[in-house]
């Protein structure tokens, strides 16, 4: 290849990596955003109710569901603010399990919105990662989107994490459409999508979900792989470098 065409090459997979990125971002803030805003509505219904209402019980109610919301946002702000100091792309010892609880905590009202419910099954012998924390709750939102899409009638998605042979293994698993064993092998291609666009919530679509956390798990010297039954469900497992440090106990 001339050192021009080279170039042009290098240059491509470099906007290709960034439009990974920009997408998973997306996904993430936008998650934030629309949490962030519902739970201001809360407050805010909550807040009129209690003026309009002088009784004592009325108030109570009120501000109890104002607290509950304001903590709930604080919570969200939090998530916001560990990306940002975690934006440098180093990798340290990370706990995966507080990464799977703020994503819960991100999408915890969308699932419900679609009546998905999600179980955790975290080995108390789960060690840290040696991961950039930003990147993996990427991963993870991704996957979890994924497998709420996968189920458009509701349904369960279980996380589980584990050690393995001083790695860390990681889960998603869904009981949604799955996909045929022809399509598999294309589903961590940039730019292969099998949904219409974004769905209501704004997500998906684009194709560079599977594609970014391919990139991510692979920059962490890790593997992601893929099971899958048409009709029966989709597990990701994903494994990561772990640090001889465990977690403290849950
Ligand atoms: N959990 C899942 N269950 C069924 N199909 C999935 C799942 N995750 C991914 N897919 C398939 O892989 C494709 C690519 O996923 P992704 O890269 O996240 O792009 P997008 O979500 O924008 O379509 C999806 O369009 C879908 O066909
Ligand atoms: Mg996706």
């Amino acid at each position: 290849m001339s050192e021009q065409l080279e170039q042009q090459v290098a240059q491509l997979q470099q906007q290709l990596s960034a439009m990974q990125s920009m997408a998973t971002l997306g996904e993430l803030t936008s998650t934030a955003t629309h949490e962030f805003n519902n739970v201001l509505t809360t407050v805010i219904n909550y807040a009129r109710l209690g003026i309009r209402n002088k009784d004592e019980s009325s108030r109570d109610k009120a501000f109890d569901r104002i607290l509950d919301a304001s903590q709930r946002a604080a919570k969200i702000t939090a998530t916001i603010l560990a990306q940002a100091r975690h934006r440098d792309g180093e990798l340290k010892p990370t706990d995966v399990r507080e990464l799977i609880a703020d994503s819960l905590v991100l999408l915890e009202r969308e699932m419900r919105k679609y009546r998905v419910s999600i179980e955790t099954d975290l080995a108390d012998d789960t060690p840290l990662a040696v991961a950039n924390a930003n990147q993996i709750q990427r991963v993870l939102l991704n996957l979890l989107i994924n497998a709420r899409q996968a189920m458009p009638e509701g349904g369960t998605v279980l996380i589980q994490t584990r050690a393995d042979g001083g790695e860390l293994v990681l889960s998603v698993r869904d009981y949604g459409s799955g996909i045929a064993a022809s399509e598999l092998p294309k589903i961590f291609q940039p730019f292969y999508s099998t949904k219409q666009g974004p769905d209501e919530s704004g997500k998906g679509g684009t194709g560079l979900g599977l594609a970014a956390c391919k990139e991510i798990i692979e920059t962490h010297r890790g593997r992601i792989r893929v099971e899958s039954t048409v009709g029966k469900g989709t597990a990701f497992i994903i494994r990561l470098p772990a640090t001889d440090e465990q977690t403290a106990a849950a």
